[in-house]
């Protein structure tokens, strides 16, 4: 039986990961399970940077957007020497099996200390939901409600000066930001890794739905790392009957008090870390399928192809 675990949060920081370190603390605890909190993710586990756990470490966290741990973002735990000093380190504070919150970069890590003979269970903590093996990440709800309700405000002012709205939206090359935010907010157009890009064809719909359709705004919700959105703005006003105005949302979308929905899936997820980890099992990462706490190997996890949204893309074309 485990005696004492870690818990870490890597990579870009989400809303949400606070209930995750809450839930895996004090079920631990609470199952005679030592807890120690890693500070600012494997760069922690590197300079050893540790904190006991008890219950009060984690009280007052849930509505606090970000991570207690801190996060950080270390490529060279790619290499073996850097891994194997972490164990070292880990070995000397006693931590027999670790809980990693992150993205799929940070299950890459866990499955290779697994290897290594520590058992490692990986959350899904990212806004982008991205990773494998999980219908939805910790963080996501959160970053989309922050999304709606921004570009619900850009709607407001772009319809009172007959404007398109391009709106930046991250995802890290997984459009379901943008997606759902079109959607959610009655977007015209949806621009993301899954539809592609032409700057010809978007030019070429906005002047439709000006001219022909004769609406008096447009809002194009645009995943990161596609387009300059800012170019985009300034084609759209020489090109179509509309101005063209741009909007990178940027870091907010990383911020702000977690959703109830975020906060349930991170309590129930580091449930589920806790209860593999007490059963020896290690190398698994932790999701939501049709609503069920799932786990699977994280090398099953990261093999498996991405969601499919065409259902999703089906209805956004409907309702345009
Ligand atoms: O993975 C989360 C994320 O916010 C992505 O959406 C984005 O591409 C990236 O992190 C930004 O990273 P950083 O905060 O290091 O600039």
């Amino acid at each position: 039986m485990v005696r004492k675990i870690g818990v870490l949060t890597s990579g870009g920081d989400a809303p949400g990961m606070n209930s995750a370190i809450r839930a895996v603390t004090r079920i631990a605890l609470n199952n005679g399970v030592e807890v120690v909190g890693v500070h600012n993710g494997y760069k922690g586990l590197l300079e050893g940077t540790f904190e006991a756990m008890d219950r009060h470490s984690v009280s007052d966290i849930q509505d606090r957007g970000g991570t207690k741990l801190g996060s950080a973002r270390l490529p060279e735990f790619r290499e073996e020497a850097i891994q194997n000093e972490c164990i070292k380190n880990m070995k000397r504070e006693g931590i027999e099996a670790l809980v990693v919150i992150g993205g799929d970069g940070s299950y890459r890590g866990a499955l290779a200390l697994t290897q290594k003979g520590i058992n490692c269970i990986g959350l899904p903590g990212t806004i982008d939901n991205d990773i494998p093996g999980t219908d939805f990440t910790i963080g996501f709800d959160t970053a989309l409600r922050t999304c709606v309700e921004n570009v619900d405000k850009l709607r407001d002012t772009s319809s009172s000066h007959h404007r398109c709205s391009l709106v930046e939206v991250m995802g890290n090359r997984c459009g379901d930001l943008a997606l759902y935010t079109a959607i959610a907010c009655g977007a015209e157009m949806v621009i993301s890794p899954e539809t592609g890009y032409n700057e010809l064809e978007t030019l070429e719909r906005l002047r439709y739905l000006s001219d022909a359709v004769r609406k008096n705004h447009a809002l194009v919700i645009i995943s990161e790392k596609i387009c300059d959105v800012n170019a985009l703005a300034k084609k759209v006003s020489l090109n179509t009957n509309f101005s063209g105005r741009a909007t990178v949302l940027g870091h907010i979308q990383r911020g702000g008090t977690p959703t109830a929905t975020d906060r349930m899936l991170a309590s129930r997820m580091g449930e589920k870390a806790v209860d593999l980890l007490m059963e020896g099992i290690g190398g698994h990462c932790v999701g939501i399928i049709d609503n069920e706490i799932t786990s699977m190997p994280i090398d099953e996890a990261l093999g498996r192809p991405k969601k499919s949204r065409k259902h999703l893309y089906r209805l956004f074309d409907r309702l345009v």
